[in-house]
């Protein structure tokens, strides 16, 4: 350290078995090596650095979506809070990144699209297993990790557990309210279907909130939640049309249409329908 005289002192990087340790700890020398470039065209490089960070934010999203389910199951609310507080802005940040990758035009990306071949982010495991940790389980879209054995069986192991969602209505049982058994026990693999006694259970929460106020403000997080993924959602298909516009995408859908669709897929559904019935 150098002393500048203020008491603020800076670092020296003079012992050089210290200046490595920076590197050392998160592997720099690995990270910064994996940008691998198509065919030299300009923008490849910001396709590939967003589309990594992206997964290494999935990363860190699932890590804390497993630790909030853990927490939910175990009652300890406060804990999980500050977990789904995580997500929800690690969430803003990645739809912050749409900001960046729409500085790419049409033609930028068309410069090195054909050397994607048919690679897409409908692939990326990650998200999926996202998705289907949060309650939006949809099988056809587990198709294309079938056939990676490793990846497969950490996504049966989320579609055989139950989901955020589903550990919110066991909470709201655990706390008095009538759901009915069919959404207590049900092959968890299968996409959540909205049930009465769940609407109703969570109505009454809203109804008096100031009684019920910790289930209060876990709904309101899962709402937070929500709200970050379908702005995800939406700021993806809205950079999307701006580059390709109306064409299909590299993984074979109908491209914009396709991410339309996928903006009424819903996390936590008599959540947001309550609001209709207050
Ligand atoms: C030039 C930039 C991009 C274009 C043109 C693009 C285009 C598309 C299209 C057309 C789809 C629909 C599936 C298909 O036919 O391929 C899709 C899906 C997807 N993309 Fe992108 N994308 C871009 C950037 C990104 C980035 C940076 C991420 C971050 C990880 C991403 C993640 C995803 C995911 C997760 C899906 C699946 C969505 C779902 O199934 O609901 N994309 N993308």
């Amino acid at each position: 350290m150098t002393d500048s005289g203020d008491g603020a002192s800076a670092p020296t990087s003079l012992d050089t078995t210290k200046s490595k340790a920076y590197g050392d700890f998160l592997h720099l020398d690995q990270l910064l090596n994996i940008q691998h470039r198509f065919n030299g065209a300009h923008d490849e490089l910001l396709f590939v650095v967003i589309h990594q960070t992206s997964e290494l934010w999935f990363k860190v999203i699932l890590h804390e979506a497993r630790a909030a389910v853990a927490n939910i199951r175990k009652d300890d609310l406060r804990t999980a809070f500050k977990m789904i507080a995580r997500i929800t802005r690690i969430q803003a940040q990645l739809s912050q990144a749409w900001e960046v990758l729409g500085t790419m035009t049409p033609n930028d990306y068309l410069a090195f699209r054909d050397e994607l071949g048919d690679s897409s982010g409908f692939q990326s495991y990650q998200y999926r297993m996202f998705e289907f940790m949060l309650g939006d389980r949809q099988a056809a879209n587990f198709a294309p990790h079938q056939h990676h054995p490793h990846i497969a069986d950490e996504i049966n192991g989320i579609l055989a557990a139950p989901s955020l969602y589903d550990e919110a209505i066991a909470l709201l049982h655990r706390n008095g309210f009538a759901i009915a058994p069919s959404q207590l026990e049900r092959d968890w693999s299968k996409r959540y279907q909205r049930h009465p006694s769940v609407h109703d259970a969570w109505q009454a929460v809203y109804r008096e909130n100031t009684r019920h106020w910790e289930l209060y403000e876990f709904a309101e997080k899962l709402a937070d939640l929500e709200d970050a993924f379908q702005n995800w959602r939406f700021r993806h298909m809205r950079t999307v049309q701006r580059i390709i516009g109306e064409k299909r995408g590299t993984g074979g859908s109908s491209g914009v249409s396709y991410l339309k669709r996928a903006l009424e897929r819903e996390f936590f559904p008599e959540i947001i329908d309550i609001r209709s019935t207050l």
